[in-house]
């Protein structure tokens, strides 16, 4: 949905304008119409009641309770304002306006703003680009004006406008079938974005992968007909405070190989590339808001398939850091191709490393959808990380890497195991990837539990959900504000 912030919008020309109300503070400046709706009907703001009622000008008024307003969340707002797309969606409402009147727990004015904006932009999301019988071809395309009077509205639709183009390419990238979204196509497509926004994007293919000796990567790639590929984005403005490197698992759909996997939801790992896309999405937000911070994004990318070519349990693979891997689990793939990444990124000397990747299901198991798993080697950057996350509605949960843990992983046949038993698999899956990380402040991002809805929930339609992105944009911008 195309959205602009407005301080003051004539309401003579909206067709349906949704007001956000908290119980125990309705004691707000609103619009006649809303004003007299409340009173009216004795609305109440609590978290179950919504109105919606015909008003005049503007034509419709619906009022969304959002609950106590002490109790106000980010997620809370975030399902009212997805409640308000939804509705105008089911109305065929053209022109919306959203009003807010509060600010959000540890935001100010602008950032619960563009917060309301980002929310409302991916309010009526759908992946139908595959969709040839189109239901809603009579869908048509809402224009959506959040009204905030005390703001710079001009400069914050621009910034709202750069965060959902490159939210929107992440969830797109995600969603997209297997079968067109290979490791070739997803450099072409980060090759686009970067053309777009002036930054610059090196595509490594599998002769350079073989020059560079990626045995991790090219392990994986074995098992399959099409190419692996490397890609390093790198935006670098004048006068950057730090430099952060982002890592990004791209395996484009992840089978098991020859450790097959059920059948049982194994469409579900088309969507095991969504690092990768997260990678993208956040150097496309950077450039898009020239946050002065210098960010290098990579990934790697491949399928995991079986064949007579892929790699198996048993053998020892040697991977670009030199070390050795013993593989017990070919399903343990994005280690793999991570260890030669993160390998990489250490030997540009950035001052952080950030790792994004669907990376185990045992964090699904501890964590579910509600946060994304953190781990990392510096108690700083993960306080930042999750203060980052707290306050952008998108929770990060610090789990530990001890070097305890690195028992799991010790193999009798070379330096390290693929696996680490049935117990702790996220952390011993980080603390197999700490093992190619030479640099004094990284985390890791297990968002395999976050990075895609596999239903349509309150907040989010089915699929890919851009996690990682909202969290380390505000990261970014806090870095360069201290
Ligand atoms: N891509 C999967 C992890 C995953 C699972 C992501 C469920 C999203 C939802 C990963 O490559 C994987 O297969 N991990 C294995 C590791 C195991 C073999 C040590 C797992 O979690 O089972
Ligand atoms: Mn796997
Ligand atoms: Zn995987």
């Amino acid at each position: 949905m195309q959205v602009d912030i407005i301080r003051d919008v004539k309401l003579s020309k909206i067709d349906h304008l949704f007001v956000l109300l908290a119980e125990g503070r309705l004691d707000v400046e609103l619009p006649e119409a809303a004003g007299s709706a409340v009173r009216k009907a004795k609305f109440e703001g609590r978290s179950d009641e919504t109105l919606t009622v015909l008003a005049g000008e503007p034509r419709k008024v619906t009022l969304i309770g959002l609950g106590k307003h002490d109790a106000l969340t980010h997620r809370g707002v975030r399902a009212a304002l997805t409640t308000a797309g939804r509705t105008a969606k089911k109305h065929r409402d053209a022109k919306i306006a959203i009003l807010f009147p509060y600010t959000l727990p540890r935001m100010d004015a602008e950032q619960t703003v563009l917060a309301v904006a980002d929310a409302v932009a991916q309010s009526d999301y759908k992946y139908d680009a595959f969709i040839t019988v189109k239901k809603d071809q009579k869908r048509i395309a809402i224009h959506a004006s959040v009204i905030a009077p005390e703001v710079d509205a001009k400069k914050l639709t621009a910034k709202a406008n750069a965060l959902a183009a490159a939210v929107n390419t992440v969830r797109d990238l995600g969603n997209m079938p297997c079968n067109i979204l290979t490791a070739r196509r997803l450099a072409e497509r980060a090759e686009e974005v970067c053309k777009e926004i002036g930054v610059k994007c090196t595509v490594y293919g599998k002769r350079d992968i073989e020059r560079m000796k990626m045995g991790g990567l090219l392990a994986v790639n074995r098992g399959s007909v099409e190419e692996p590929r490397f890609v390093v984005m790198e935006y670098a403005p004048k006068k950057a405070r730090a430099h952060v490197a982002l890592v990004g698992k791209g395996i484009t759909f992840d089978s098991g190989g020859i450790s097959i996997k059920p059948a049982e939801k194994m469409e579900e790992m088309k969507f095991d590339m969504c690092g990768a896309a997260a990678v993208i999405g956040i150097i496309e937000a950077a450039a898009r808001l020239q946050i002065p911070v210098r960010v290098t994004a990579i990934f790697a990318s491949t399928d995991n398939l079986p064949s007579g070519s892929a790699y198996k349990p048993g053998e020892i693979i040697t991977m670009m850091s030199g070390k050795t891997v013993e593989i017990i689990n070919t399903d343990a793939e994005g280690r793999m191709i991570l260890g030669d990444a993160l390998h990489f990124a250490s030997n540009l000397k950035p001052d952080h490393i950030l790792d994004y990747a669907t990376l185990t299901g045992a964090c699904v198991v501890a964590l579910g959808s509600e946060a994304a798993g953190l781990f990392a080697n510096n108690d700083e950057l993960a306080r930042k990380l999750i203060e980052s996350g707290e306050r952008v509605g998108e929770r990060l949960w610090r789990l530990p890497a001890w070097d305890e843990y690195k028992d799991l992983i010790r193999s009798e046949w070379a330096d390290i195991k693929n696996t680490g038993g049935r117990w702790g698999g996220a952390i011993t899956a980080a603390v197999f990837l700490k093992e190619f990380v030479d640099c004094p402040s990284w985390a890791h991002l297990d968002i395999a539990g976050t990075a895609y809805a596999e239903s349509e929930n309150a907040r989010e339609a089915r699929g890919a959900t851009a996690a990682g992105v909202r969290v380390t944009v505000d990261f970014l911008q806090s870095l360069s504000a201290s």
